[in-house]
């Protein structure tokens, strides 16, 4: 049976954390994956979430079975977030199941795209998050790529962009990141965000928003800017969203996918097949994770308290992004790396060579994604000198 399987390649963000968790030098950083870390270098569980925990274990009544989208409160909650007071909510064309992370919210949306015309295309930013390619063709879709990030001036490549989904047929779908550009870190701006809205409007694709950093960029409502007027402008979208870095739920594998149909009874319709592609798949979404949240946004006082985290999970890599600017230019680095300070989210691309990168690893236990992107959140001050110096060094 399984004679003919080979070993395939290491995860490029995953397999990094394998290997910093054996080495042994106690100067080490972990740049790799997208994980909020403190000053000491710790994913704290959050003090909102602890106290949502507490109440579950004293109240939780029965563990029977939820159903194939989740909780409907929690769903309900998540839509709002997303959308906040947005019209389609009142109009009832917005309908939510729970998932089992952002990554999960990703494959039930391929799925959906795939059972309605299969084989279909999807187009994804280039570059884009590792894993997207994966779970999109995992689930028979055909990925295609747009420009989007210029490497060279360190900016967003808006022009290629445009070019690009102007050439999109009809019918195809577009994923596109709401905020916090994983892996470049580079955003569009309101008039840009407005005129790729239009354009799906006038050319016909389907967008598919990726929203896994709500929050980390500018906060909860500007960051979900882009999204809501995507969805003021197109009748029909897909949105996937993740509580796993907003919620700090990493390991609890809390998403949901949410579709805005054209009208009520197509939202019923991609709703229904949207739960038959969960019941063949997993048959229903974990449960924990969605309590806590939906504990945590029923309470306006715990509600104030997750703000006041986020915000300071949020500040403390803003304020990364400006120290590394600053330590690389104290210790000597002539190269221009002021567009770190400019960027959102967890994510920027150093962009040095694979041979530097490589040097980083072997000679001073400093993990960065192959493509030079770096998690931000990963920086403290206590690590920030070595960085830098270990930076220059290899430069
Ligand atoms: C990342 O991009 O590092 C995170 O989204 C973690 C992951 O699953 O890759």
């Amino acid at each position: 049976m399984f004679s003919q399987l080979q070993h395939p390649p290491a995860d490029p963000i995953l397999g990094l954390s394998v290997k910093f968790k054996a080495d042994s030098n106690p100067n080490k950083i972990d740049l790799g994956p997208g994980i909020y870390k403190d000053e000491a270098g710790h994913t704290p569980v959050l003090a909102c979430v602890k106290i949502a925990e507490d109440f579950r274990v004293k109240n939780e009544a029965s563990k029977a079975y939820l159903g194939s989208a989740g909780s409907a409160s929690f769903n309900e909650k998540i839509a709002q977030l997303i959308l906040g007071d947005h019209r389609v909510i009142a109009e009832n064309r917005v309908r939510t199941v729970s998932t089992p992370g952002g990554t999960g919210a990703l494959r039930i949306a391929a799925e959906l795209i795939n059972r309605s015309k299969p084989g279909a295309t999807i187009w994804v930013s280039d570059p884009t998050w590792a894993n997207h390619q994966g779970v999109f063709k995992a689930a028979g879709l055909t990925v295609k790529t747009y420009p989007y990030y210029d490497y060279a001036n360190k900016s967003l490549n808006f022009d290629g962009m445009i070019e690009a989904l102007k050439q999109i047929p009809k019918g195809d779908a577009v994923l596109l990141h709401a905020c916090c550009h994983n892996p470049s870190g580079m955003d569009l701006n309101p008039e840009q965000w407005q005129q790729v809205a239009d354009l799906s409007r006038d050319v016909g694709f389907t967008p598919v928003l990726d929203i896994a950093y709500q929050g980390f960029g500018q906060g909860l409502e500007v960051d979900a800017f882009g999204l809501r007027l995507m969805a003021d402008t197109v009748e029909q979208m897909i949105i996937c969203s993740s509580c796993s870095k907003n919620f700090g739920l990493y390991r609890d594998r809390i998403g949901a996918c949410s579709i805005i149909g054209k009208s009520v009874i197509a939202a019923d319709i991609i709703a229904a097949v949207m739960l038959n592609v969960v019941r063949v798949n997993y048959s229903m979404p974990p449960a924990h994770g969605a309590a806590l949240v939906e504990t945590i946004l029923s309470s306006q006082e715990l509600t104030n308290q997750w703000h006041a985290e986020l915000k300071e999970m949020r500040d403390r890599i803003a304020a990364m992004r400006q120290l590394l600017v600053e330590k690389l230019l104290e210790n000597g680095v002539t190269r221009d790396f002021s567009f770190i300070a400019r960027q959102n989210g967890m994510f920027s691309f150093l962009g040095i060579d694979t041979e530097q990168i490589q040097r980083l690893q072997d000679e001073y236990s400093i993990y960065v994604v192959g493509s030079s992107r770096i998690s931000v959140a990963g920086l403290a001050t206590s690590n920030i000198d070595y960085l830098t110096q270990s930076i220059a060094k290899v430069l």
